[in-house]
């Protein structure tokens, strides 16, 4: 089968477009069995989940259908070419004609990001990157914390801008942890770094504004900035972070640059110094504002603590955003925006229109966990606990697929990346597929990606897989790339540096 795409909208939509016009023109008869995703996908160079989310529209809308274990075909009960142009219940408007402009683009660039962000379910050992679980003291404490909130009856809307107690915490971290002089004011408690990015957008995002992603970078956020109807300008990332001599150095102007300096998302890079001045002047010099994401700042473990773009911003011109969901567990869903002074109302007002507030029965406890220290004392605990992760992670990589891959990243947070210099892209998908028969949830870097990568990847999380499943999943991952490379024995690295130094 041959498509050819129109270059139009998301990739999800572009190949459902062209599924359709192939069968309208009668290219794809009734009853024609459809590729597979995976090969159509690898035809086309993009994820499976990217076509999956196509075959599902056109499952939806009755162009296709699914039968198991023999695969995808055209549905038989089709008019074909030359009769009614299409099946008679997709006769009626569909859905997404009757949405607005700006909701058709939200709901598909939404769908299409989401889809890049789910794992797969049912695996034995997943190394998906961003879960993570709180231990046992935690959970006591906030049980403790919510009963508290309940006894003091705090029943009513609050400060759309947060709990005052929980943004004085948070301005007083900010500061001491990060270098960041904001005041509680200029803080406003959101519903996770997703709500922040998206907030950010609709305030600063407008039809055909240019916004710089990093690439390869995180899906979500570009996904927000599409959705307001900005024009996604990727600049390419490598060991130091965003490449700020590839910024454009036309004169048409940019609104936004959003950057993950702390710990590149998703290759994990830390941003040089150097770079993060030469952003900073790059930025003032254009008027573009920097959103800096800082997700996973909390938990460093190589090196000393790298100072945020925010306390280096003489410009204001850096808005931050930071989340509890690494630092504790995502479906706290609370998160933060330090925002510049001149942005710091109207940023109140659109987190008021949007919801009215976080729930201040959730603020409430983290509140208290941070006033008390022991959301210090919790840091450390998993600060110990994924330090130990990690280094058994980077030990079974080095030991069960050697000079295979490349470890970069892991200097913070909860994942790192394996690069994978000798496979190409169809191999990494084939690997990524032949390890989830296993049982074993791993990830490529492909999907975060606007281009082709010139180096394909894995993405391994271990928020969620305890020192004793590592070497069990890496063995597993192992066997899975025997069996893709053909190889019965894969050779160890000889040192840990060897093994390290990023493609
Ligand atoms: C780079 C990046 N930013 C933001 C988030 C979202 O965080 P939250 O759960 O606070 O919305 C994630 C989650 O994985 C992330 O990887």
């Amino acid at each position: 089968m041959v498509l050819e795409l129109d270059g139009d909208g998301p990739r999800y939509a572009q190949i459902t477009r062209a599924i359709m016009s192939s069968i309208e023109d009668g290219l794809l008869a009734p009853g024609t069995r459809v590729p597979g995703t995976r090969e159509l996908a690898r035809a086309l160079g993009c994820s499976r989940n990217i076509v999956l989310l196509a075959y599902e529209q056109l499952a939806l809308e009755g162009y296709l259908v699914g039968r198991s274990k023999k695969g995808t075909f055209v549905s038989p009960d089709l008019p074909r070419p030359g009769q009614a142009r299409r099946p008679a219940h997709a006769a009626a408007p569909r859905l997404a004609s009757s949405l607005s402009r700006r909701g058709r683009r939200l709901a598909t660039f939404a769908a299409e990001a989401r889809l890049i962000t789910l794992g797969v379910r049912g695996m034995r050992i997943d190394f998906m990157y961003g879960n993570c679980e709180p231990d046992e003291q935690l959970a006591v404490r906030l049980r403790a914390g919510f009963a508290k909130a309940l006894r003091l009856h705090a029943f009513g809307y609050i400060d759309p801008a947060g709990d005052a107690g929980l943004r004085a915490q948070v301005a007083e971290r900010l500061r001491g942890a990060r270098g960041i002089v904001r005041s509680p004011e200029q803080i406003v408690i959101t519903s996770g770094a997703q709500q922040a990015l998206d907030l950010c957008s609709r305030l600063l995002v407008g039809e055909g504004d240019r916004v710089i992603v990093e690439e390869p970078g995180y899906a979500a956020a570009r996904a927000s900035f599409e959705a307001a109807g900005g024009v996604i300008v990727p600049v390419r990332v490598d060991r130091d972070g965003l490449d700020v001599a590839a910024l454009p150095q036309d004169n048409r102007s940019i609104r936004l640059v959003y950057v993950t300096p702390s710990h590149q998302f998703p290759t994990g890079a830390v941003m040089s110094a150097a770079r993060r001045h030469a952003l900073l002047a790059w930025a003032a010099r254009r008027g573009a504002c920097v959103l800096e994401d800082d997700y996973d700042g909390e938990l460093r473990y190589a090196g000393r603590p790298i100072k945020a773009l925010a306390a280096q911003d003489g410009a204001d011109h850096v808005i931050y955003c930071g989340t509890f969901s690494k630092s504790m567990f995502p479906s706290l869903r609370l998160g933060y925006l330090a925002f510049p002074e001149w942005l710091a109302r109207d940023g109140v007002s659109a987190k008021w229109l949007t919801d009215r507030g976080s729930s201040a029965l959730m603020q409430f406890p983290v509140r208290e966990l941070m006033a008390s220290g022991e959301y210090d004392r919790h840091i450390r605990r998993m600060h110990r606990r994924y330090a130990s992760r990690r280094s058994a992670l980077v030990q079974a990589l080095r030991t069960y697929l050697g000079s295979e891959v490349v470890i970069a990243g892991d200097g913070a947070g909860l994942h790192l990346v394996a690069w994978t210099p000798r496979l190409d892209a169809a191999q990494v998908d084939a690997v990524v597929a032949a390890a989830q028969r296993r049982g074993i949830g791993v990830y490529s870097i492909t999907p975060h990606a606007v281009h082709a990568l010139p180096v394909q990847g894995l993405m391994l999380g271990y928020g969620l897989v305890d020192v004793d499943r590592i070497h069990e999943g890496i063995d597993g991952l192992a066997a899975a790339f025997r069996e893709v490379t053909g190889t019965t024995r894969l050779r160890p690295s000889r040192t840990r540096e060897n093994s390290r130094a990023r493609a």
